[in-house]
């Protein structure tokens, strides 16, 4: 089909009342099992590449790798640059083929952040790019803390409203007590639904969770088995990934899940195959655990057969 412009698949999921998963992948292995899960589930789907995956891998092989993998499949995929923060990476990302960028200036004061991102949404829209911007901090938020305190980290419903307006966006990421990585919370995932809701609300843009992994037990436990260290690793779990989506969240960001998915494969070959030699058959078991963590996450969010 071809990479599609993000806004595409997010505003059919706003209306739809359902999320999308996107997927940060760094390597030929990881795209390709995020895409042929996709693909089987018959899903909408969104492949993310970080500033330092595009460092990693470069930016012509990131867009060709995602560029031929569509074209390959028959269901809407595009192409995403996540937490974008450098504007003429943002720019480049414009002009070279991603179908989608987020401008992620959150930790700039608001006025800052409004000017920014008006910016590259100048940038994006002639081109029918989408752009996501994000609001607030995306740290974890204890139990105890103060009602103040929790206001100075979490996204503001009154402030979301005026940078909608004022700058044009296709998709907001509000801070509502997610973090990044594999420790979230200490103790239950405590995530501000009311919050949410009263953006999607003041908005009504499609909305995006970061720091969405669920770090399952299976996967988890997986790495753990074959000597990786994840004492304390806490995800968001799934039954509170579905009151998000009911909250509004139409966007589903994960990326810890699958270098977990593929870090287990990867280590359980390793450690009972020692004689193997053979790249394909280190890194296959790898890439089919995260075919399979993508296929379970698409089940979790509500995508199947959206395509
Ligand atoms: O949100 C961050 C993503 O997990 C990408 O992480 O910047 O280490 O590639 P990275
Ligand atoms: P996780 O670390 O929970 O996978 O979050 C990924 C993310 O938000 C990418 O932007
Ligand atoms: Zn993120």
């Amino acid at each position: 089909m071809g990479l599609v412009s993000g806004k595409e698949i997010l505003q059919k999921a706003n209306k739809g009342g359902y999320a999308v998963g996107a997927f940060n992948f760094v390597n030929m292995e990881v795209l390709d099992a995020i895409l042929s899960a996709a693909q089987d589930e018959n899903a909408p789907v969104i492949v993310a590449a970080s500033e330092g995956a595009i460092k990693y891998a470069g930016f012509e092989t990131i867009v060709a790798l995602a560029t031929t993998g569509a074209a390959a499949r028959k269901i809407p995929i595009a192409l995403h640059l996540d937490h974008g923060k450098d504007m003429k990476l943002i720019e480049k990302c414009i002009k070279g083929g991603f179908t989608s960028v987020m401008i992620d200036a959150s930790h700039a004061p608001f006025n800052e952040n409004v000017e920014t991102t008006k910016k590259v949404v100048e940038m994006a829209r002639p081109k029918g790019i989408s752009v996501e911007a994000e609001l607030g901090r995306l740290t974890g938020v204890e139990d105890h803390v103060s009602v103040a305190e929790r206001d100075a980290v979490l996204v503001n419903p009154a402030e979301a409203e005026s940078f909608a307006k004022q700058t044009g966006i296709d998709s907001l990421a509000p801070a509502i007590g997610t973090s990044h990585g594999a420790f979230k919370f200490k103790g239950e995932a405590k995530l501000d639904i009311e919050r949410l809701a009263k953006v999607k609300k003041a908005t009504q843009l499609p909305l995006v969770l970061h720091g969405a992994s669920s770090l399952p037990e299976e996967i988890v436990g997986l790495v753990a088995k074959f000597g990786g260290k994840l004492d304390g690793a806490h995800g968001v779990p799934d039954s509170e990934l579905q009151k998000t989506i009911a909250g509004g969240i139409n966007k589903v960001n994960v990326d810890t899940d699958l270098r977990l998915a593929f870090l287990g494969g990867l280590r359980r070959v390793l450690l009972e195959q020692k004689e193997e030699i053979d790249l394909r058959k280190v890194l296959g078991p790898a890439k089919e655990m995260v075919y399979k963590a993508v296929r379970s996450r698409i089940k979790v969010l509500g995508c199947s057969g959206k395509a």
